[in-house]
């Protein structure tokens, strides 16, 4: 059965990944989106110091029942999927177990992007029964010191106890650490990376580059990096770091990071105003984000609506002409950007990746 189901999404995944292929290079829209990433709220109750989405209120948030539905309709159009979760903080959400339950019962694999603050010994043996199956954990540094002052509130701890009890708990969820490259952070990636995968066990290591400050309209100026407190300010020593994580991930270490995205983030810490792009932007072609209130973009940062769930069958959304419009727009998209939320996979690792959540999870 397994094997079956394997065969199953390799197929669909291959056809699909083909045709958006084709759909790039003839500009047409000729398949489905493979990347759905949800906002599932704005609300955080952290003190980050390089986000300011826990300045957000609570405005017009789809429901529990609302996110359902239309997870019934995504998944009854995309077949299996993966859904990626973040926030504001996704544990804040109200009904967020039994949007995760849901998303169990119907077979949609999840990852979620979480602070910690929220996970209890009872959270987490939620977590247990309901997934996610892969769980991010955003831990900056290897020291509780360093990533306390970061966030502005004291998360390491709750961190940790939460990976231990998950751990003890043995339900094959997949778990990682993601930290931001930032000035309080990037000479010590190499020791956080391996902080994470030897004494915290965890199976996954990701960095992500600073980035303008969320909710804020700090990257209006294209010379933000210059002010911005949090920019690293030794690019060498960074490079050295990145090019021992890329030695380790050649060894076989599990860093999350695409090759081609280690590569291009020693230039996007030098130039930020014009570095090269990693690789292509699919984005209009694969990518499909939904915000907390159910509308609809191909792109956070272009950030521009193609519809809204709350009226629309997601297919819909995604086949309108106006949402073809957007695609035309975005076509020529100069934006120097590191592709960070749509790191393009092969479909070999599309595939290896689904295997591994249901290796360890079952469907
Ligand atoms: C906005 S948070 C939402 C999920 C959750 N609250 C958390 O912190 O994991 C998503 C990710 O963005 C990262 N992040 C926050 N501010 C950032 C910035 N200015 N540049 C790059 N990444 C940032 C966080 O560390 C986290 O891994
Ligand atoms: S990074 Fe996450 S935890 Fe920090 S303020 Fe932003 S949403 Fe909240
Ligand atoms: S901002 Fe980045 S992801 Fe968005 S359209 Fe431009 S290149 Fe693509």
């Amino acid at each position: 059965m397994t094997l079956l189901r394997d065969i199953e999404f390799a197929v669909y995944q291959g056809s699909n990944h083909l045709a958006q292929r084709l759909s790039y290079a003839t500009d047409r829209r000729l398949a489905k989106p493979n990347q759905v990433s949800v906002l599932i709220t704005d609300i955080c109750a952290a003190r980050c110091t390089m986000c300011e989405m826990w300045k957000l209120k609570e405005d017009n948030e789809l429901t529990v029942d609302e996110w359902k539905r239309s997870l019934d309709q995504l998944r009854d159009w995309l077949g299996p999927f993966f859904l990626v979760v973040s926030g504001g903080e996704p544990f804040q959400k109200r009904g967020f177990f039994d949007i995760l339950a849901h998303c169990r019962q119907i077979g949609i694999k999840t990852k979620v992007s979480t602070n910690g603050m929220f996970l209890t010994d009872k959270a987490c043996d939620r977590i247990a029964e309901v997934g996610p199956d892969f769980l991010s954990f955003s831990i900056d540094h290897l020291t509780r010191e360093v990533h306390d002052k970061v966030r502005g509130v004291p998360l390491y701890d709750r961190c940790v106890a939460a990976i231990r009890h998950l751990q003890a708990a043995d339900r094959g969820i997949v778990l990682g650490v993601a930290s931001v490259i930032m000035e309080e952070t990037y000479a010590d990636l190499v020791a956080t990376a391996l902080w994470a995968l030897d004494e915290l066990k965890v199976d996954r290591y990701l960095v992500q580059p600073l980035y303008p400050t969320f909710a804020t309209d700090e990257s209006v100026d294209p010379s933000w990096f210059e002010r911005n407190p949090h920019w690293p300010r030794i690019p060498a020593l960074l490079d050295s770091q990145l090019a021992e994580l890329r030695r380790l991930k050649a060894a076989g270490r599990p860093i999350w990071n695409p090759d081609a995205q280690l590569d291009a983030l020693g230039y996007y810490f030098r130039d930020p105003k014009s570095h090269p792009r990693p690789d292509e932007c699919m984005v209009r072609y694969n990518a499909f984000n939904i915000d907390p209130r159910g509308d609809v973009m191909f792109c956070w940062t272009v950030d521009e609506r193609a519809g809204n769930l709350r009226r629309q069958h997601p297919r819909e959304i995604w086949e309108s002409a106006h949402a073809q419009q957007i695609r035309d727009r975005m076509k020529g998209c100069q934006a120097p950007c590191l592709l960070n939320c749509y790191r393009g996979r092969s479909l070999r690792e599309q595939v290896g990746l689904f295997k591994l959540f249901a290796g360890r999870q079952g469907f």
